[in-house]
């Protein structure tokens, strides 16, 4: 690391590619990588370079914000966004050639006037609730918005180029939810193709249906977090051919040696029960560093794994080192693809109660970003 480089998540730009190529390989139907939340922390715009490198078929982002920002950046592949409130600014996206997910009436009402503001069609996917109660039209209220997509591309205002849904238990594959929300979607799709929504690609597997259920694949899948290399079950990446791309690590800043009994970080939780070297790792939960790693969570760092010690303050924390030496400077490795004994994002989840999606997504602060790789660099 440079001086520059006081805390830094370093991406692994071939590992995103590499990621996808296995899923595309495995799965043999066109897939779309899930982009958003700033590609899962790992950089939107690189990261959907980077994934279209390795041979996704598409994008997908939550809202028009982040479809119009890879637009910008000269991303040019078929980009579908999800989430809009009343009054979303579509024109924006309709001009942007962006792809709209309706799942109201009302919704494409608004996408319908947007079309005919801007004299284009709109390329629209609906969005049927099929059991997660989330975004989704529910099958009740289905048919009426199926028949509204069907006039509105009778009018030429739209096209219908999707029909989707997403599941609430994919990461337990043998969950009887699965089952159920397959059937709703078959009936769901069904309607809407015998409606005359004939071209609409169908799509309801996310990155752990990707993995384990291929009876959901249906006319492509939407991974998101395995594509940055994390095992949607929970398991051990590199078991799936995955491979991590985030690699999260700090230089100490200061080194102290303490006696026996010293009260570290706020309210003391962790004491020292020897004379010790103390090491200050400046990133803390203002970095996204959750502040649940207190005396939790692993680190690896001169050589070996160890757990914070005390408290995550805002701008750091400190690690309880025994005799082992470290010097300012040195590197800590908060989570990383495991190959040199690093903690995984998964350990971390592990530790602090949560998910690795979490981790990586709010992972920032005043980290700095660094690629590593050359898929889909520009030239
Ligand atoms: C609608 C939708 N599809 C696909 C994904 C990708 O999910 P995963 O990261 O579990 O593959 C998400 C992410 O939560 C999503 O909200």
């Amino acid at each position: 690391m440079t001086e520059q480089n006081r805390a830094e998540i370093v991406v692994d730009l071939d590992a995103i590619a590499a990621n996808v190529a296995v899923l595309r390989e495995r799965v043999d139907r066109p897939l779309m990588a899930v982009v958003k939340a700033d590609g899962y922390g790992h950089g939107l715009v690189p990261a959907a370079r980077a994934a279209l490198a390795g041979g996704a078929d598409a994008l997908g982002v939550t809202v028009l914000e982040e479809a119009l920002a890879l637009r910008a950046a000269g991303v040019t592949a078929p980009v579908l966004s999800w989430q809009h409130v009343p009054g979303a600014d579509y024109a924006a996206g309709l001009r942007a050639g962006v792809e709209l997910s309706v799942n109201a009436e009302w919704a494409l009402a608004e996408v319908v006037a947007a079309a005919r503001a801007t004299g284009t069609t709109a390329q629209v996917q609906l969005f049927v609730d099929t059991g997660l109660s989330r975004e989704g039209a529910t099958p009740a209220d289905w048919p009426a918005l199926v028949a509204d997509a069907v006039r509105a591309q009778a009018d030429g205002d739209v096209v219908v180029t999707g029909l989707w849904s997403h599941l609430a238990y994919a990461d337990a594959p043998t969950h009887p939810t699965i089952a159920a929300q397959v059937a709703v979607f078959e009936e769901a799709t069904a309607l809407a193709r015998t409606a005359g929504l004939t071209d609409a690609r169908r799509h309801l597997a996310n990155s752990a249906a990707t993995v384990a259920l291929p009876g959901t694949w249906y006319d492509m899948v939407r991974p998101g977090v395995a594509v940055y290399g994390l095992d949607p079950l929970g398991g051990v990446a590199v078991d799936r051919g995955l491979r991590p791309a985030m690699t999260v690590r700090a230089r100490v800043a200061l080194t102290k040696r303490v006696p026996a009994g010293t009260g570290v970080s706020y309210g003391h939780t962790h004491t020292t029960t020897a004379e010790t070297n103390l090491a200050l790792v400046p990133v803390g939960y203002a970095d996204g560093v959750p502040r649940a790693g207190g005396n939790r969570a692993p680190v690896l760092a001169a050589g070996a794994r160890r757990t914070i010690a005390g408290r995550v303050c805002m701008d750091q924390f400190v690690l309880d080192l025994g005799d082992d030496v470290l010097a300012p400077g040195d590197e800590v490795v908060l989570w990383g693809p495991g190959d040199d004994g690093e903690p995984t994002a998964q350990d971390w989840a592990d530790a602090v109660d949560t998910i690795h999606y979490e981790l990586v997504t709010r992972v920032g602060g005043r980290f700095t970003r660094r690629y590593t790789g050359t898929a889909g660099v520009p030239a």
